[in-house]
């Protein structure tokens, strides 16, 4: 079956075995520690971490929030995630099966939130000038968001060729649309490299960035 944009069965089927590719956890691990030194999460902070898949990110960040909306379309990524909620007795996390795309999904009554952060989903989602939107007005005034994707690559990341996804994005480009949706873009770095055998059988380096930003506050312009 081909997936579409937003689909979460390809997610549903690889739930189970997600945590156990190691360049996964690595690169978890290093969008965890990059967002932590960038942003410096408090624990006064309202945060929402959108396609959170099994908790990777989020179990690193939670521990330094006050609470931790955790969004996935995925039932399955949640159910792992759940398990690990509750092995660690982490009481601050709610999960929540919700399309971040879809403004008719809600995440909260009425919530903003301080933090907005996702590793490795943006490009999955098909419309990204209206999620940015949408997080736009997630986000408190003068709320940070950080953005871990892959730079644009050759194509040939992803194994399956029918998957919907976009091929990385542009820094400038990226940094454009967050302007348009009313986010001040504050830094691009590049925080990991994976070196993966692309599905033309080649060894590739793809890089990855962290992006950071902020929600313009009007009251202070
Ligand atoms: C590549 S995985 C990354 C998972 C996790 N962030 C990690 O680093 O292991 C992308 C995740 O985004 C979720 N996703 C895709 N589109 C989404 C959307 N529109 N809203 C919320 N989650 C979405 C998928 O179900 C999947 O769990």
């Amino acid at each position: 079956m081909t997936d579409t944009w937003n689909s979460p069965e390809k997610f549903n089927r690889e739930a189970a075995q997600w945590d156990e590719n190691p360049q996964r956890r690595a690169v978890a691990l290093e969008v965890a520690k990059a967002i932590i030194a960038a942003i410096k999460p408090e624990k006064s902070m309202h945060a929402l971490e959108f396609g959170c898949g099994t908790g990777l990110v989020t179990m690193e960040i939670a521990p330094l929030v006050k609470t931790l909306s955790a969004i996935d379309t995925s039932r399955e990524m949640l159910s792992v995630l759940l398990e690990k909620i509750k092995a660690s007795g982490l009481s601050t996390i709610e999960t929540i099966c919700a399309d971040l795309s879809s403004p008719t999904d809600t995440v909260g009554t009425d919530k903003t939130f301080e933090l907005i952060y996702s590793s490795m989903t943006l490009h999955h989602i098909d419309d990204t000038a209206g999620v940015l939107n949408r997080i736009s007005k997630l986000l408190s005034p003068g709320g940070m968001l950080a953005l871990a994707d892959l730079d644009l690559e050759d194509g040939l990341f992803h194994d399956d060729p029918l998957e919907k996804v976009h091929h990385g994005f542009d820094r400038r480009v990226l940094a454009e649309m967050l302007k348009v949706a009313g986010l001040q873009p504050l830094s691009f770095e590049t925080i990991y490299t994976f070196n993966k055998t692309n599905r033309s059988g080649k060894t590739a380096a793809y890089p990855a960035f962290l992006l950071t930003a902020t929600k313009i506050d009007n009251k202070k312009l």
